[in-house]
């Protein structure tokens, strides 16, 4: 089993923050290089429908500014096609998106939308972009993946965040059982299993801990945490938890 766990840190908070006010501070371009010195693997970018967050703008400086990676979260319309397939960025996230909700706030159902979903993975494979869904923990909508050839899935751990912050413990057990099996069954089919939502200092041990998962992508938590002790230290906690939780969970499955 690879040891390999990635960080993507998702700079859209940071935008939204600059939104509240319009002008130009704070830059997500910005928080994107500093990201990248504290450790970041990746930086992600959801370009909303409505623009809430990250602009356009935004996202063509990201892409000429960065030195490392970029995945581009979007919905599966043709609009966002035609701007993926234009900037061909690293790596495409495929997101459900509804306008009135605050954030994304469930998986997608890949195995429902099999038809319209797979010329976005054709494309944006042609294109060279790894492209994942985003799905929640659940096999079916790993088979549903597979079968439209997406190589990669991001699975929504949202709903074990908020049973460990604001459940029972049986039932944040319950959830981090379900991504364990997903991740596992997932990785079974040739799938990259990449994981996020939610995910804070204290939800982040046992997602980092599952050995299938290779790449979490963090964003809210990050930036909100910054406030307080500035990005680069929130991104080295968050990335030394992530490592620590990893090198435990294969040093107890080599024991
Ligand atoms: N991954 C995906 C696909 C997302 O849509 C989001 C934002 O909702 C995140 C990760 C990051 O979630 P958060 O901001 O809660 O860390």
């Amino acid at each position: 089993m690879s040891f390999e766990l990635r960080l993507g840190v998702n700079v859209d908070h940071v935008a939204t923050i600059r939104n509240a006010r319009g002008g130009g501070h704070p830059d997500p371009v910005r928080a994107a290089q500093l990201a990248a010195a504290a450790g970041a693997d990746s930086i992600v970018a959801h370009l909303r429908e409505d623009r809430r967050h990250i602009s356009d703008d935004d996202l063509a400086r990201l892409m000429e500014t960065i030195d490392i990676p970029l995945t581009l979260e979007m919905a599966a319309t043709d609009e966002m096609l035609k701007i993926a397939l234009r900037h061909a960025p690293h790596a495409v996230c495929i997101v459900p998106e509804r306008r009135e909700e605050r954030t994304t706030e469930g998986g997608l159902d890949v195995a429902l939308g099999h038809n319209h979903l797979k010329r976005f993975v054709d494309q944006l494979t042609g294109n060279k972009a790894i492209v994942s869904m985003f799905v929640e923990p659940d096999r079916r909508q790993m088979d549903a993946a597979r079968s439209i050839g997406a190589p990669a899935v991001e699975i929504h751990v949202g709903a074990y965040c908020d049973a460990l912050t604001g459940g029972t413990e049986a039932q944040a057990a319950e959830q981090i059982e379900r991504i364990v099996d997903a991740a596992g069954y997932g990785a079974g089919l040739g799938l990259q299993i990449h994981a996020g939502h939610g995910i804070t200092f204290d939800t982040v041990g046992p997602v980092a801990a599952v050995p299938e998962i290779v790449e979490l992508n963090i964003g809210h938590f990050l930036i909100g945490e910054a406030i307080f002790g500035g990005l680069d230290s929130s991104i080295r906690h968050m990335r030394a938890l992530m490592d620590t939780a990893r090198a435990r969970s294969q040093s107890e499955a080599g024991a």
